[in-house]
């Protein structure tokens, strides 16, 4: 294994210890609230079916081969976001003002874990309510309660959310290798062992038929114009990609991984785990005669009812939550890595200072989602609260627009010997393939929902 990247460079921040560290980061990262927490509930508002088939073929032809781009330019690079596009920015093209796709994607992590963080917080505080046995016999209007009781509380929701950014941060401060690949080796696994259990449930007390029919029956007629957009942000959301944030991890990869492999990889997992979330959740909701439309609680009711009902319910739930908010967390760890990696480089901070800033300024923005919830989910403008608007925001633009400017210049600016020579040196069938969608579908898949979002087509 080689420790240095194109041009014998290396990482200031380390190296991963070997591939399978770099696969299980990225998941890590990739596996979060988006397939938990986002997608069913985005899923429910936008009618599934329809919905649901969208975000799959973004998925395909939008997300992974943005994954691989960031990836490539990443371990080219080995700097980051910000100062890996100026540098290949100016190697490939004199243009070194490509940096500003890099700023962009700094500005984007922070939005997005601005809220994330939050959800996070509701994860967090769903541990201890389910030790301490508070869904047992749950009802509609228990969980519901419960629900209601947390989130529409600015203090209590900002005390747990509080305490998670700490830990987001503490990570960081650490260090990627220590910190990430120890905490996703084991929490994955569970995870999703936890999940097929759940999803048992689901199949045999849950509206199993009802849930699936939901999900996959394509009703186009029923996916509007921001459907269509959101389908697409999601892509993207919950592939980490299109702010650099799977850039940075790249910075770290060992020369010899095959990136595209890896990437295809990851993006399986990723979707089967939301697939799976999203089956796991609308049975319940459809016995229950839940609204599947009634959105961002959605997870945080219906899996409580099923915990109320199920044997051993209150071990399952605290596990559950446990391992959602570990998700979340290494998933929070990719939104502030590719900020803090910038300002460590530029200002020459150490990793703690660091941290500890980027923190901070996160934690202020978020006031403003704790509170959209609370005491400002009256103040409507635009899409809605704060929240949904900040939600759209990052999702819905910026992370496309990022992904554009990256796959723009990945397929057309970098010099192919530069591309293939990350990807496959041999240029062989899949490198061509990678190679024409980045150039042709994603760009025109990413400007073709975008001109239609804003009603353009
Ligand atoms: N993908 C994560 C999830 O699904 C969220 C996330 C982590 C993210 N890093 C990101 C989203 C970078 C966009 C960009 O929960």
């Amino acid at each position: 294994m080689t420790e240095t990247g194109a041009g014998g460079r290396t990482s200031l921040h380390g190296q991963w210890s070997g591939r399978l560290a770099f696969i299980l980061a990225v998941t890590g990262s990739a596996v979060g609230l988006g397939n938990i927490w986002r997608f069913p509930y985005i899923a429910g508002e936008n009618g599934g079916g329809a919905f649901v088939i969208v975000y799959l073929v973004c998925i395909v032809i939008v997300g992974l081969p943005i994954m691989m781009a960031e990836v490539l330019i990443g371990r080219r690079g080995r700097r980051n976001p910000v100062a890996t596009m100026r540098l290949l920015g100016d190697e490939e093209a004199g243009a070194g003002n490509w940096k500003v796709v890099g700023a962009l994607g700094v500005g984007t992590g922070f939005l997005i874990l601005s809220f994330y963080s939050v959800i996070a917080g509701w994860a967090l505080a769903y541990v201890f309510e389910s030790a301490s046995n508070a869904f047992a016999g749950a009802t509609r209007e228990t969980v519901e309660q419960t629900f209601n009781a947390l989130a529409s509380n600015p203090l209590r929701t900002g005390l747990w959310h509080t305490i998670f950014l700490a830990a987001t941060a503490f990570v960081i401060a650490r260090g990627v290798e220590r910190g990430i690949e120890r905490a996703v080796r084991l929490m994955m696994p569970a995870l999703v062992l936890l999940l097929l259990v759940l999803l048992g449930y689901s199949a045999v007390e849950g509206n199993f038929a009802q849930g699936l029919r939901f999900m996959f029956e394509p009703r186009f007629d029923e996916l509007t114009r921001d459907g269509l957009m959101e389908a697409l942000g999601h892509a993207f959301f919950t592939l980490s990609v299109g702010m650099g944030a799977v850039m940075a991890y790249g910075a770290y990869l060992p020369r010899d991984t095959s990136i595209m492999k890896m990437s295809v990889a990851v993006v399986a997992a990723d979707t089967a785990i939301a697939l799976i979330a999203a089956l796991v959740v609308f049975p319940i909701v459809f016995a229950n005669g839940l609204d599947p439309d009634q959105g961002p609680g959605l997870v945080f009711v219906s899996l409580p009812l099923a915990f109320g009902q199920m044997p051993g319910g209150t071990v399952i739930a605290t596990l559950l939550f446990l391992l959602l908010t570990f998700a979340a967390w290494t998933s929070a760890i990719s939104l502030m890595e590719p900020a803090t990696a910038w300002i460590i480089e530029k200002f020459r901070l150490g990793r703690a200072p660091a941290a500890i800033i980027m923190a901070g300024i996160t934690w202020l923005i978020s006031l403003l989602t704790v509170l959209s919830f609370s005491t400002l989910s009256g103040v409507t403008f635009l899409r809605g609260t704060f929240f949904d608007n900040i939600d759209f925001l990052s999702n819905s633009i910026l992370l496309p627009a990022g992904g554009l400017a990256i796959v723009i210049f990945a397929g057309w600016i970098m010099a192919r010997e530069s591309t293939s020579g990350e990807l496959d040196p041999d240029a062989g069938t899949a490198y061509r393939i990678w190679r024409f969608t980045a150039r042709y579908l994603t760009p025109l898949a990413i400007v073709a929902v975008l001109l239609r979002g804003v009603g353009v087509i």
